[in-house]
């Protein structure tokens, strides 16, 4: 599962990036890419819920003894920071779907371009301090 999370991390930015490229030169594939953006990131919702609720930091496997959430960086990260800009960024790609498919390319590239950017802030690229990096494919 985490390594499918992995994974799929790069299929939903290059996605991302086709879909924003058709918005944003007003391509009609444009509703074709915006529902393979959306499949893909309501997946990753899923994968990412199953993980929050019972990976191995998962809520069910509670805090260690003495670990306060809030002040702990790498618990703060992955219980709330990286699932609330990840869950908004999957609302904006469903929201922009449903202007995509009305061809509003205006309104489908803003939504889409605040997505890449919750994205590309809440991933926990290897390079990240705290213990919270990971790495760029998975296994690695
Ligand atoms: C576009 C959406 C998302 C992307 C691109 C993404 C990306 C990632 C990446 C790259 C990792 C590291 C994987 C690894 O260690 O190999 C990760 C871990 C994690 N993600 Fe996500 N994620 C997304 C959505 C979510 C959502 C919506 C949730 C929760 C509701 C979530 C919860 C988690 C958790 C709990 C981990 C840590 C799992 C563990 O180490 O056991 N993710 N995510």
């Amino acid at each position: 599962m985490l390594h499918l999370h992995n994974i799929l991390r790069w299929v939903i930015l290059l996605l991302l990036l086709v879909t924003l490229y058709h918005a944003f030169a007003k391509k009609e594939l444009l509703k074709n890419s915006s529902l393979w953006l959306m499949i893909a990131a309501h997946t990753m919702l899923v994968i990412g819920i199953y993980q929050l609720v019972a990976g191995r930091f998962g809520i069910t496997k509670g805090v260690p003894e003495g670990v306060s959430l809030m002040k702990d960086s790498f618990y703060r990260f992955y219980w709330i920071e990286h699932p609330l800009l990840m869950i908004i960024a999957v609302g904006l790609i469903t929201v922009a779907r449903k202007k995509a498919k009305a061809l509003n390319f205006k309104a489908t590239t803003m939504l889409l371009l605040v997505a890449l950017l919750c994205i590309l802030i809440a991933i926990p690229w290897p390079f990240r301090t705290g213990g919270i990096g990971r790495p760029w494919f998975p296994g690695m």
